[in-house]
């Protein structure tokens, strides 16, 4: 089976980026390490601490994201870091020529329950002639070079794309290696699974309420054919399943808090996953328009994400179109 790095090779991947995936992999194997051993290495639980997002931090988030950091900061190729759990970004005392975006523990809240959780990161250039500030990070997601994913489930998982095929390598625990496990993911372009957290129904707004509620009406409503829902609470596990078998997943607006109405992040939440959904074949859209065209105004802009089997995120944003 061929590991990671020899594959990156086979596709002319400059040493430098490959260098970068490099370090993600290395930090993503400690914290898969470190969610395995679970309670018998003591890191479950939460910390007293707030994050910028205004969420506790969980004991996992807090080593996950020091792993990554630390380690990127120390690459020669990095210039600087984002992270969900960093106010600001990070500069590295290094002048590399990449900048890297990441949630370093994704869906954090299944940690206690033994629930899939995942890593999301986000590599982009820095931009020609900018050496520092958070402007350099203000890029669209169409400006990626890497996106991936890693989910830590029953066995642990990277996905990724450096803008060709999204390949699937599963961590081999004997060797300590990622092994290419699948060359080409494809999102059927139909499908008949959604995602969605349907507690929030009272706070959605009339697109997504509308296009939930025709769903559900299954086989004898408007749609002709019955839907299956999942949720697992964390992004990664969601788009997983989309990416493996097809489905639409969304995080919609929410009117729960005016001043903060979406709850993903359009950085290191909704860019690297729409890069590894378009380029399985899929869509990815805040309802109205391509994600990856967005430009954020700040590292933790949030943003509202429909995304998956592309037919079906075309349904959604008709019900967009009909219900402004
Ligand atoms: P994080 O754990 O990195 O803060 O992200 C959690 C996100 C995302 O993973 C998931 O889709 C969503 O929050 C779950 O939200 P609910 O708690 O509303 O289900
Ligand atoms: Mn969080
Ligand atoms: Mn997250
Ligand atoms: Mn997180």
């Amino acid at each position: 089976m061929k590991r990671l790095l020899p594959t990156l090779r086979a596709d002319q991947t400059s040493e430098s980026l490959i260098s970068v995936i490099n370090t993600i992999q290395i930090a993503a194997k400690e914290i898969s390490f470190r969610l395995h051993q679970g309670a018998l290495a003591g890191v479950l639980g939460s910390t007293l601490d707030e994050n910028i997002q205004g969420e506790t931090q969980k004991k996992l988030d807090v080593v996950a994201n020091q792993l990554l950091k630390t380690l990127l900061l120390e690459s020669p190729n990095v210039h600087a870091v984002a992270s969900e759990e960093e106010d600001s970004i990070v500069e590295s005392p290094n002048s590399g020529h990449y900048l890297v975006a990441f949630d370093p523990l994704d869906g954090s809240s299944n940690i206690d329950i033994n629930g899939g959780v995942g890593t999301i990161f986000s590599i982009l250039r820095k931009p020609e002639g900018e050496e520092t500030g958070e402007s350099m990070f203000l890029q669209p997601g169409k400006a990626q070079v890497a996106a991936g994913y890693v989910l830590y489930g029953p066995s642990t998982m990277l996905v990724m794309t450096t803008g060709k095929a999204v390949r699937i390598y599963t961590l081999d625990q004997t060797v300590g290696e990622f092994l290419l496990t699948k060359e080409k993911a494809e999102i059927p372009k139909d499908t008949k699974e959604f995602a969605i957290n349907m507690s929030n129904r009272r706070h959605w707004a009339d697109p997504i309420r509308a296009y939930i509620s025709d769903l559900l009406e299954g086989e004898e409503g408007p749609r002709g054919k019955n839907f299956n829902m999942r949720w697992n609470a964390a992004m990664v596990s969601d788009v997983h399943r989309v990416i493996s078998r097809g489905g639409l997943f969304t995080y919609p607006w929410d009117s729960r808090k005016p001043e903060k109405p979406f709850k993903l992040r359009l950085l290191y939440e909704a860019s690297p996953m729409a890069m590894l959904v378009e380029k399985a074949g899929g869509k990815a859209t805040d309802g109205y328009s391509r994600l990856m065209e967005i430009v954020p105004e700040h590292i933790h802009q949030r943003v509202s994400v429909v995304m998956g089997s592309a037919n079906e995120v075309d349904v959604c944003m008709d019900y967009h179109k009909q219900h402004p």
